[in-house]
């Protein structure tokens, strides 16, 4: 019963606390796919800090599929300088090239669609299911994995506890608004249920987390010794 309330308090926390990001629809608005994939690309490796102004940049240049797959791709190369893990930026342009040439220049909706172009692994993919088309994709970056482990106060080390996370997480991914709930976890995940001291006080899902209980949820989740 009290991890049925997840989805609900989750989506209401996020309701009142979203933050206002360059690549996020604002309520009621269309998301855009370009820009959701583009976001959800450069934060791979980097942070919501270092991405804003780079992804500004990038859409002004290159707004749409269409401009990105007609691009030069030294210049797209030099646009993701200081971005690290260039394969990143080579797998934009031929994600886009191959949008523009096999799928009428827009994106497949799905996630298994999503899949199959250059680039779009399992998070990716996923990411973009479901924030850009609603699609109930149950999305797992570090952040959401950090929150999951706790809420259900999984104690397998990482990376062993991928598959048990996996799965926790798809319980509570509920069928309406997923990119928003995906989105509120990772909010979630970076602004209060932190590494080190997560603020569970301000926390919405506290009543319905099991670390929490515990009275030690920094200790979640433990990573194998290395
Ligand atoms: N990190 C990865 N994707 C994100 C998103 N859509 N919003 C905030 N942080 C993120
Ligand atoms: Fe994380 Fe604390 Fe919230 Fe549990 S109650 S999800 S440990 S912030």
């Amino acid at each position: 019963a009290k991890r049925s309330s997840i989805p609900d308090r989750l989506l209401a926390w996020y309701d009142r606390h979203r933050r206002d990001l360059p690549w996020r629809a604002k309520p009621g608005e269309v998301p855009d796919a370009y820009r959701v994939w583009l976001s959800e690309v450069m934060l791979q490796q980097t942070t919501v800090a270092a991405v804003t102004p780079r992804f500004e940049a990038w859409v002004a240049r290159w707004p749409d599929f269409a401009s990105l797959a007609g691009a030069d791709e030294a210049d797209v190369m030099a646009a993701w300088a200081g971005l690290g893990y260039y394969a990143r930026a080579r797998n934009l342009v031929k994600a886009a090239r191959a949008v523009v040439a096999e799928h009428g220049g827009a994106f497949p909706r799905t996630e298994a669609g999503l899949r199959t172009l250059p680039g779009l692994g399992a998070y990716t993919a996923a990411a973009v299911a479901a924030i850009a088309f609603g699609e109930r994709a149950v999305v797992v970056d570090a952040n959401v994995e950090r929150v999951v482990a706790r809420l259900f106060a999984i104690t397998t080390p990482l990376p062993a506890a991928r598959p048990a996370i996996r799965a926790a997480a798809e319980t509570i991914t509920p069928d309406a608004r997923a990119g928003d709930f995906a989105q509120g976890m990772m909010d979630l995940g970076s602004g209060v249920c932190t590494v080190r001291a997560p603020k569970c006080l301000l926390c919405p899902l506290r009543e319905a987390c099991d670390a929490f209980a515990s009275g030690a949820p920094e200790r979640l989740p433990v990573k194998a010794a290395k």
